[in-house]
């Protein structure tokens, strides 16, 4: 019997949690970057986020109550081995392992994600992703963590959106850990990372659990009347975007990065190749929108410029509303990859809307629109053969959103960041009718 399609929300330990200082967790690049004058929005602080750690029962409920049969959430690094490699905290583990428990029990597919940027302190402060050693410990973590809950969980994400960590982490510096690298350097974390995801999949695989690489594509727009330039600018784009992480895992090679004046990627040693290729049972997508990309000025320092896409909606974040986006992503993967592409899952979809509590309520049309625009993008792109296994919006809960603090509300549910009071959108109830539709359940 094949499995039924997920349906499910995804959140992510660190935008959450909370809690950053109990039970023996040990502290993250985001802590410490969040705490720099200036780093995030208006100084908010992700101390206490959803408080998820103390009020994850309540959010259970919430799923319940949602009808998802799948929940994306992430394993904290720091919450399991505290210094990033030696000894292991049972009290990360334990809180982990309740909350799969409680979603098995409500017939709840866990979905885990073991690296959701929240990398331990201690392993930033050895070199971080610029260093080699940050990929083996990974592995080991990979490990800890499989051998507790694996039994139960059959299914994992190694990293997610490795192309979002290495350039608003490790170029421009918007990110934890904060570094602006040269060309070279942000190579190297890339490589970095997809050794890091090649090693723990081979940790999962032996263990007879499968291994799934979660990034953000987005597919290239050009303009109207493109020029040559334009053209060769996409094709850069292209391959720093989509093609760095996914090329090496199914194609087992690098993509052509010479737009960027790397005749190689710098780290790669004899093996590493073999270690990634065809180390995937899953990609998955995370979707928010395509990039116009343009010819760059004169001396820029990218090969790529990227420009406004307008006619189209945008969410609160100034996002464009493109669905078919999400079509041309799945149908393109299956295109470009063919025979090499494992099934798909979108691990990520959805949008922020300037959503307020009036009476009880939160009407959120925006993002109901979105939401089943998106879904009617999966359904073509499943028409036109891809394979796509499920569905997950981001997010459950509005919550911390990296350096723009608590502006981006992105949850089905509405949260009050000062009372923690929940509140589910309009948009929570169609979601549920939706998932119910199609899963036939009451
Ligand atoms: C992708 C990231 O994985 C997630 O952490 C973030 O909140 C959403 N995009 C929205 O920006």
């Amino acid at each position: 019997m094949s499995s039924p399609f997920l349906w499910g929300v995804a959140s992510a330990a660190f935008q959450v949690e909370g809690a950053l200082a109990e039970d023996g967790r040990g502290p993250s690049v985001w802590d410490t970057f969040a705490a720099r004058p200036g780093a995030v929005r208006d100084g908010h602080s992700p101390a206490v986020a959803c408080d998820h750690y103390h009020r994850w029962q309540q959010d259970v409920d919430l799923l319940d109550r949602l009808g998802v049969n799948a929940y994306r959430f992430s394993v904290a690094w720091p919450r399991v081995v505290p210094q990033g490699t030696g000894p292991v905290n049972k009290a990360g583990l334990d809180f982990y392992d309740r909350l799969v428990d409680a979603l098995l029990e409500r017939g709840i597919t866990p979905f885990p994600t073991l690296f959701h940027w929240d990398l331990p302190q201690a392993l930033e402060d050895a070199g971080g992703w610029s260093s080699r050693d940050t990929a083996s410990a990974f592995a080991d973590y990979a490990a800890v963590v499989a051998d507790r809950m694996g039994d139960r969980v059959p299914r994992w994400i190694t990293l997610n959106e490795p192309v979002v960590h290495m350039a608003y982490g490790h170029a421009f510096g918007t990110h934890a850990p904060g570094h602006a690298l040269e060309v070279p350097g942000v190579l190297a974390v890339a490589h970095h990372l997809l050794l890091a995801h090649g090693l723990a999949a081979a940790e999962l695989r032996s263990r007879g659990l499968e291994a799934l690489l979660t990034n953000n594509l987005s597919p290239v727009r050009g303009p109207q009347d493109p020029t040559g330039a334009d053209l060769a600018a996409g094709a850069a784009y292209d391959a720093l975007h989509n093609r760095l992480f996914t090329d090496p895992v199914l194609l087992g090679s690098y993509p052509d990065l010479s737009a960027f004046g790397a005749a190689e990627v710098p780290g790669v040693r004899e093996g590493d190749l073999g270690v990634i290729a065809g180390s995937a049972d899953g990609i998955g997508v995370n979707y928010y929108n395509p990039s116009l990309v343009l010819a760059p000025e004169e001396g820029a320092g990218l090969p790529f410029a990227l420009g406004e896409i307008t006619g189209v909606p945008t969410t609160a974040f100034g996002w464009p509303v493109v669905p078919e986006g999400l079509t041309d992503t799945l149908v393109g993967l299956s295109e470009r990859y063919g025979e090499a592409l494992p099934p798909l899952y979108v691990t990520e979809n959805g949008c922020s809307c300037e959503d307020t509590v009036v009476d009880g309520r939160v009407a959120d049309p925006g993002r109901i629109a979105y939401l089943e625009s998106h879904i009617a993008a999966v359904d073509a792109a499943r028409a036109r053969g891809a394979d796509v296994r499920g569905y997950f919006v981001w997010t459950l809960t509005d919550n911390f959103e990296w350096a723009e603090g608590y502006h981006q509300r992105f949850g089905l549910v509405h949260v009050d960041h000062e009372t923690q009071v929940r509140t589910p959108k309009d948009s929570f109830a169609r979601y549920r009718d939706i998932i119910a539709a199609r899963t036939g359940a009451p």
